[in-house]
Order: C-alpha cells, then structure tokens, then sequence
C-alpha cells in the first residue's frame, strides 16, 4: 500500500530487529508434561507410536519428574494404567491407585515443587471396555450413563486432591461433572483444589497413539456420544460456558492445532486461564515426519506450539515439553 514508504522488511533484517518486534513467547513454565504411570518398578518402556515417550514406573516418573523441573516446565499432566480393570473403573478411585501412589511420591519429595501436578481425571484407562464412563448393556445396543459415570468421577477426583493432585482435571465430557466435582471437593474439605475442565474436547482420530500409551482404547464402538463432533465451534463455547458456571477454574482444549480456531475463539471469549492440549496424535505425526527427514525437528516442533500460544493458549499440554524447554534454555 504505503511501498516504497513502508517496507516491512526492515523490521526482520537482523535477529535482534525480529527479537524485539516479536509478538508472541513460549517459556517452559507455560508446558505441562504428560506422564504415564505403570506399575512395577525399573520400568521405562517406550511407546512405539510415540517415540520419546514412555512408560513409568512410579520410581522412574519421580527421576523424569525431578529432569522437568530442573528444565523450569510448569507442571506434569498424570495418566496411570493400573494393573487391573474392572467395570467400575475402581482403579480410578482407589486409595491406593496408580496416580495416587505416584501422587504420593511426587510430593514426598523436596525439591519439585515448582511442578504444578495436574492430575486427569477419567474413566477410560480404568474401565475393562476402555469407555470414559458406565457402560450399560441391553442386547446388542449399549449407552454410556451419564449420571453413574458422574458420581464415579467425582469419587475419583476427590480420591487424587486427596493423594496430593495440586490440580484435577476432568477430562470424560460428561455432563454436569465439573459440579459434581466440585461439590465433591469441597464436601471432602478439598475446597482449594482448582478444577481444570476439558471444556472442549472433541472426538479426535488424532488420540490415537494416546490410547496405545494409555492402554485406554474403546473396546467396542467410539467416543462420539460424549465427545464434541469437530465440526462444531459454537458447541464448543456452549460447553466452556457450561463448565465455567459449574465451577471450572481453568479450561483445557483439545486437540490443538487442528482447532486453532476453537481456541482462539473460546480466549476472545472467556476470561478464564486457558490451556491447549498438543494431543498424541499431533506429536506422533511430527515425529514421524522428524524420523523421514521430512521437516527440521527444532523449527517444527517450536512452530507448532508457538502457533498455540498465538491462538491464545495460556499454557500448553505437550509431549514435546522437555525438547521445548531444552531448546529454550
Ligand atoms: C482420557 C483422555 C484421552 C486423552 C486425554 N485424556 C483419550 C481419549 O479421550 O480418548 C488424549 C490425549 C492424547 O491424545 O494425547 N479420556
């Protein structure tokens, strides 16, 4: 328009002219790392969707925990796969489940306490057919119940404020969970545990490689009654309304980069402490790329979450947390 009076180049002749101009930041207090707690001890096995990933046994996570918080990230994101399922999901709630155990661990030992410990609440990894909540049966049609999985919900996320959880995160998509947590929490005298809500979760394909690191994949039939159909951003504001007004402190949304929108969206929107989930998916097909030499590993893995955080992302989940704060120093 304005050429030759303007030219927008002079502005990134030099690093220190694009240093200064530069809009948008990542910092390594701002990534979640994602673990998966196993039973055992020693163990440190690889996912082989996931290269780089593992995993952990609790004594194993507690050493990968103290490397996270020498790197200066923001906090772990716990999963567990416990030794056994059951149709209750009791594993999920247990005293002496998996995450809880680990929970325990984690904050008996000094030095970690930069790490803010998020703990996901769900059903999936802890049901025997893998489903977020109750499955019940008649014939060959079979419902997920919305209430059941409530009630067992919020026992689980009472179960791990109380083994330690700085943070509990519902992540099922069932309705009406984040106040009956919440209640939950605050009848257990748990009323300072803030509630992170998958406000927006959509049915992904790209929670594939999850599942195998999860061990959490549905046995029968798909997530598309619970989870968000990706077609919808206008649902997904609903939900985050929803889930603000029920008590949510923080909203997550996932997957990130194919919803870019939806998050820049719900940050126009919602005042709330916001955080995007760089899911599974979104980190195996990087990596598979990275392994071909089909794209620069560095500069793909930074575009790729800075472009979160200019969708408006406060925080980000990602398994590339450590990698990013590596490369950040
Ligand atoms: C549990 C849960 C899932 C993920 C996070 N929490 C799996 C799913 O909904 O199927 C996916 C995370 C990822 O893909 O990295 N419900």
């Amino acid at each position: 328009m304005n050429f030759p009076a303007t030219r927008m180049r002079r502005l990134r002749r030099t690093e220190a002219l694009r240093s200064l101009v530069r809009e948008t930041h990542l910092h390594p207090g701002a990534l979640i790392n994602p673990m998966f707690l196993c039973p055992g001890e020693g163990v440190r096995k690889e996912i082989g969707s996931m290269p780089g990933v593992f995993n952990l046994s609790i004594d194993e996570a507690v050493k990968e925990a103290e490397a996270c918080a020498a790197l200066g990230l923001g906090g772990l994101l716990l999963f567990g796969l416990p030794a056994e399922k059951d149709e209750q999901a009791s594993g999920a709630w247990a005293a002496d489940g998996i995450v809880q155990q680990g929970l325990r661990a984690l904050k008996r030992e000094r030095g970690l306490d930069s790490l803010v410990v998020i703990a996901d609440a769900c059903l999936c990894e802890y049901t025997s057919h893998g489903h977020c909540g109750v499955v019940v049966c008649d014939g060959d049609h079979y419902e997920i119940e919305n209430d059941a999985s409530v009630a067992l919900l919020a026992k689980t996320a009472v179960s791990l404020a109380q083994a330690g959880a700085d943070i509990v995160a519902p992540s099922d998509m069932m309705d009406g969970r984040v106040e009956a947590v919440r209640a939950a929490l605050d009848a257990a005298q748990c009323e300072d545990t803030p509630v992170l809500s998958y406000a927006s979760k959509f049915a992904s394909a790209f929670y594939g490689p999850f599942r195998e690191a999860a061990d959490s994949a549905p046995q029968f039939g798909d997530r598309r009654s619970y989870q968000m159909d990706g077609a919808n951003l206008r649902e997904a504001m609903r939900e985050i309304e929803m889930d603000i007004a029920e008590g949510a402190d923080m909203v997550l949304m996932k997957p990130a980069m194919p919803y870019l929108d939806v998050i820049h969206a719900a940050r126009e929107r919602y005042d709330v402490p916001l955080g995007a989930y760089q899911v599974s998916g979104e980190y195996s097909m990087l990596q598979a790329a990275f392994a071909r030499g089909w794209l620069e590993p560095e500069r793909a893995m930074m575009e790729s979450l800075l472009s979160i955080r200019r969708a408006g992302a406060d925080f980000i989940v990602t398994y590339f947390a450590k990698e990013a704060a590596r490369v950040l120093g």
